[in-house]
C-alpha cells in the first residue's frame, strides 16, 4: 500500500514537481514510512542521518515524513530529528499539494483522519502506467489484533465506492495494465456501495471487474481468515480471471495463541477454510504471515504452527519476530517473554520448513507451460522478468521485444524466482 500511495503522493504534484533520480538534487525530500514492526520504523530514523548531510549543504531542502510512522510519532518525529519539515499520516495525503507549498516557510503536521476525503482524492486519474498495478480499494482496521498498530495508525475500516474502483481500473487498462492487485489493509472485509446505492462485497466487485474485456488478472490482499465468506471462495473456482494464489495471514497455529491474538478464529476452522478453497481451485497457492515468539508462547505451541504449516504446504509466505508496538494490547500487557534468541530460533526452523515448501511448489513446475505477464526488462541483456498467475517471478531471454503475455516453458527453479523459455 505505501508502494502505491507513494505513487500517488507523485502524481498529485505532477504539475509543480519532478522526480529527481538522487536526493541531493531535490527541493523536497519524501519518506514514506512503515510502522507494522519495530525494525522497519527504526530504519527511517537511521535513513534520516544520510539526509541530514544533504540539508547542510542545501539549506532549502525540505523534508516531509509521511506514512504510518508519520501518524504513530507525529510532532515527536520533529522533536527527536529536527530536520524534518512537516509530518502527514496516511488519511492526509490529499493535502500533499498544500503541504509542498507551506513547508517553505513553517513546519507542518497534518494527522487527521479523514478517509472520505481521501477516497475522493484518489478518484481522480492516474498518471503513471504499468502492465500490473496496485488499486487501493479500502483501508484501515476494525479487527485489532493485539499485537498490530494498523488500526491506530490507518484508522477505522472504510471502503472506496465500487464505481471509483471500476473507474481507475478501467482507465488504468485503457493504458495498457492487464493485472490488477486489489488493496486493502482487510481487503475481503471490503463493502463498498455502488452508483444505487447496493452494498457491493468483494465477491461482487471482482465480478464487475472482469467484465473489463482487456483485463486478464485479478487479485486482492491482504485478507483476514474470517472474512473469507463463501461467495467469495466460489469465485475462486470459476473465475477465468482471479489468480489461483491468496495470500491468508495465518500468525500461529495455537489455539492459545490465535486467542491472545484476538483473531477469532482457530487452527481447526483455519484449515477448513483452506479444504474449502482447496475443493474450488485444486491449484491455489497459498501464502501466509507467521509471528513467532508472540508474549507467552511455549515450544509446544510453536510446534502447533510448525504442524499447521506442514498440514498447509504455502506456496510462499512471511514470517517476523514479535515486535512490542506501541498502543496495542499486547505492548499494554507489558509482557514480552520470549528471549530475542529464542525468537531467533523458532524463525529460523519455521523458515527453514517454509522454504523447503516454496523450494517444491516452484520446482513442480518445471517442464510445466506457463503464460507469463511481461512486467518489464530483467537484469542482463535480452532478459524479461514476469509473473505467472500464481505470483511466481519468472526470467527469460527474448532478443525482440515481448508480448504482454509470453507463453513461456519452465526451465529451472529457486526458492525465488523461475528461469524460462519463451515456446
Ligand atoms: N510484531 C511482529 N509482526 C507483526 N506483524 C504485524 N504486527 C506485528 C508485530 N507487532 C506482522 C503480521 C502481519 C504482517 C503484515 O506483519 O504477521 O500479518
Ligand atoms: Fe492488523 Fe490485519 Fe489484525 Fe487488522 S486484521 S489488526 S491489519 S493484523
Amino acid at each position: 500500500m505505501n508502494s502505491y500511495d507513494s505513487d500517488r503522493l507523485l502524481e498529485s504534484v505532477r504539475s509543480t514537481h519532478e522526480q529527481v533520480k538522487s536526493p541531493e538534487t531535490a527541493d523536497v525530500i519524501v519518506f514514506n514510512t512503515c510502522h507494522i514492526r519495530e525494525k522497519a520504523a527504526e530504519k527511517i530514523y537511521s535513513e534520516l542521518g544520510k539526509i541530514k548531510k544533504i540539508k547542510k549543504n542545501n539549506i532549502d531542502t525540505k523534508l516531509i515524513i509521511t506514512g504510518c510512522v508519520a501518524q504513530a510519532e507525529g510532532k515527536a518525529m520533529i522533536s527527536r530529528q529536527p530536520i524534518i519539515d512537516a509530518v502527514i499520516g496516511p488519511q492526509m495525503y490529499h493535502k500533499f499539494n498544500k503541504v509542498i507549498e507551506e513547508v517553505k516557510s513553517k513546519k507542518v503536521l497534518e494527522l487527521d483522519f479523514d478517509s472520505q476525503d481521501k477516497f475522493k482524492y484518489l478518484k481522480k486519474k492516474r498518471l503513471n502506467f504499468s502492465r500490473s498495478a496496485f488499486v487501493t480499494i479500502q483501508e484501515g482496521c476494525d479487527k485489532f489484533c493485539s499485537f498490530c498498530v494498523v488500526p491506530f495508525t490507518r484508522g477505522a475500516e472504510a471502503s472506496r465506492k465500487s464505481y471509483h474502483i471500476f473507474d481507475e481500473v478501467n482507465h488504468l487498462v485503457e493504458n495498457g495494465c492487464k493485472e490488477v492487485i486489489l488493496l486493502g489493509q482487510n481487503v475481503n472485509a471490503y463493502h463498498g456501495f455502488d452508483k444505487y446505492n447496493n452494498e457491493v462485497n468483494l465477491a461482487k466487485l471482482i465480478t464487475s471487474l472482469e467484465k473489463i474485456k482487456d483485463l486478464k488478472r485479478i487479485s486482492y490482499t491482504t485478507s483476514h481468515p474470517v472474512d473469507m465468506h463463501e461467495e467469495l471462495i466460489e469465485l475462486h473456482g470459476y473465475s477465468k480471471k482471479l489468480n489461483p494464489y491468496l495470500h491468508l495471514p495465518v500468525q500461529s497455529g495455537s489455539d492459545k495463541i490465535l486467542k491472545l491474538m484476538n483473531r477469532k478464529y482457530t487452527k481447526t476452522s483455519y484449515l477448513q477454510i483452506i479444504d474449502r478453497l482447496r475443493n474450488k481451485c485444486s491449484n491455489i497457492a497459498l501464502s501466509s504471515d507467521f509471528i513467532v515468539g508472540y508474549p507467552n508462547e511455549t515450544r509446544r505451541d510453536f510446534k502447533d504452527t510448525l504442524d499447521l504449516v506442514k498440514e498447509v504446504n504455502f506456496a510462499q509466505a512471511y514470517s517476523f519476530k514479535y515486535s512490542s508496538r506501541v498502543g496495542t494490547k499486547s505492548a499494554k500487557n507489558k509482557i514480552n517473554n520470549i528471549s530475542n534468541e529464542e525468537k531467533n530460533d523458532r524463525l529460523q526452523e519455521l523458515q527453514e520448513l517454509l522454504n523447503t515448501q516454496q523450494r517444491k511448489f516452484n520446482t513442480d513446475f518445471v517442464s510445466k507451460k506457463v503464460e507469463v505477464l511481461v512486467k518489464g526488462k530483467g537484469k542482463k541483456i535480452n532478459q524479461y522478468r514476469g509473473t505467472t498467475k500464481w505470483m511466481q517471478v519468472v526470467n527469460f531471454q527474448l532478443s525482440k521485444e515481448a508480448k504482454s503475455i509470453e507463453n513461456v516453458k519452465i526451465i529451472k527453479a529457486s526458492n525465488n524466482s523461475l528461469l524460462g523459455e519463451v515456446l
